[in-house]
């Protein structure tokens, strides 16, 4: 069956990329998506490399890939993360209401919670979310902010107009 939305994965991970760590987190991305009515079109797994990551990101939206864009990884304090860089720089409108609903429900699990950097934006329609590098972090944060995402999309693509009525 045809998902309600299409959207794609990015895994950012150098030892991912090097073939040294198997990626856990996209598959539970996948998995999540594909229990809630998404159609996962495609999945990525790239280095620790701002520029590579923005333009995957750019690309996917600027073809109109996928309305969603989920990231995984690149959102901690290592030297190599710079994954809510490279989503500025391909976003052009801030979406913080989503980075700040997973941090404040993610502290009611992990006070670590507050060390995640990750951003949300819009680039044309698609949204484009960082979600933490962890699997069991992953699955905290998406579970959480699933049920909104579906009328922010709806009004990104010109579905709904009206977030008063309903
Ligand atoms: N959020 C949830 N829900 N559960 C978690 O276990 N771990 C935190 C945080 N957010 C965590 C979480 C930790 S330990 C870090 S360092 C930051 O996310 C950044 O994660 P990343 O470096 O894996 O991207």
């Amino acid at each position: 069956m045809m998902g309600k939305f299409k959207a794609a994965i990015i895994t950012s991970s150098d030892s991912g990329y090097a073939g040294e760590r198997e990626d856990k987190s996209g598959p539970v991305i996948r998995e999540i998506l594909e229990g809630n009515d998404y159609e996962v079109v495609h999945s990525i797994l790239l280095p620790d490399e701002r520029k590579m990551l923005a333009a995957e990101m750019a690309r996917i939206a600027d073809e109109g890939l996928a309305e969603l864009i989920l990231t995984t990884g690149g959102t901690g304090f290592s030297p190599r993360d710079c994954m809510p860089e490279a989503t500025m720089d391909a976003t052009e409108r801030l979406v913080p209401g989503i980075p700040e609903a997973m941090r404040t429900y993610s502290m009611t699990i992990t006070p670590r919670a507050m060390l995640s950097r990750a951003t949300a934006g819009i680039r044309k329609a698609t949204l484009i979310i960082n979600l933490p590098g962890s699997p069991k972090a992953v699955r905290e944060s998406l579970e959480y902010i699933l049920p909104a995402l579906e009328h922010g999309l709806e009004i990104l693509t010109g579905q709904a107009s009206d977030c008063a009525r309903k």
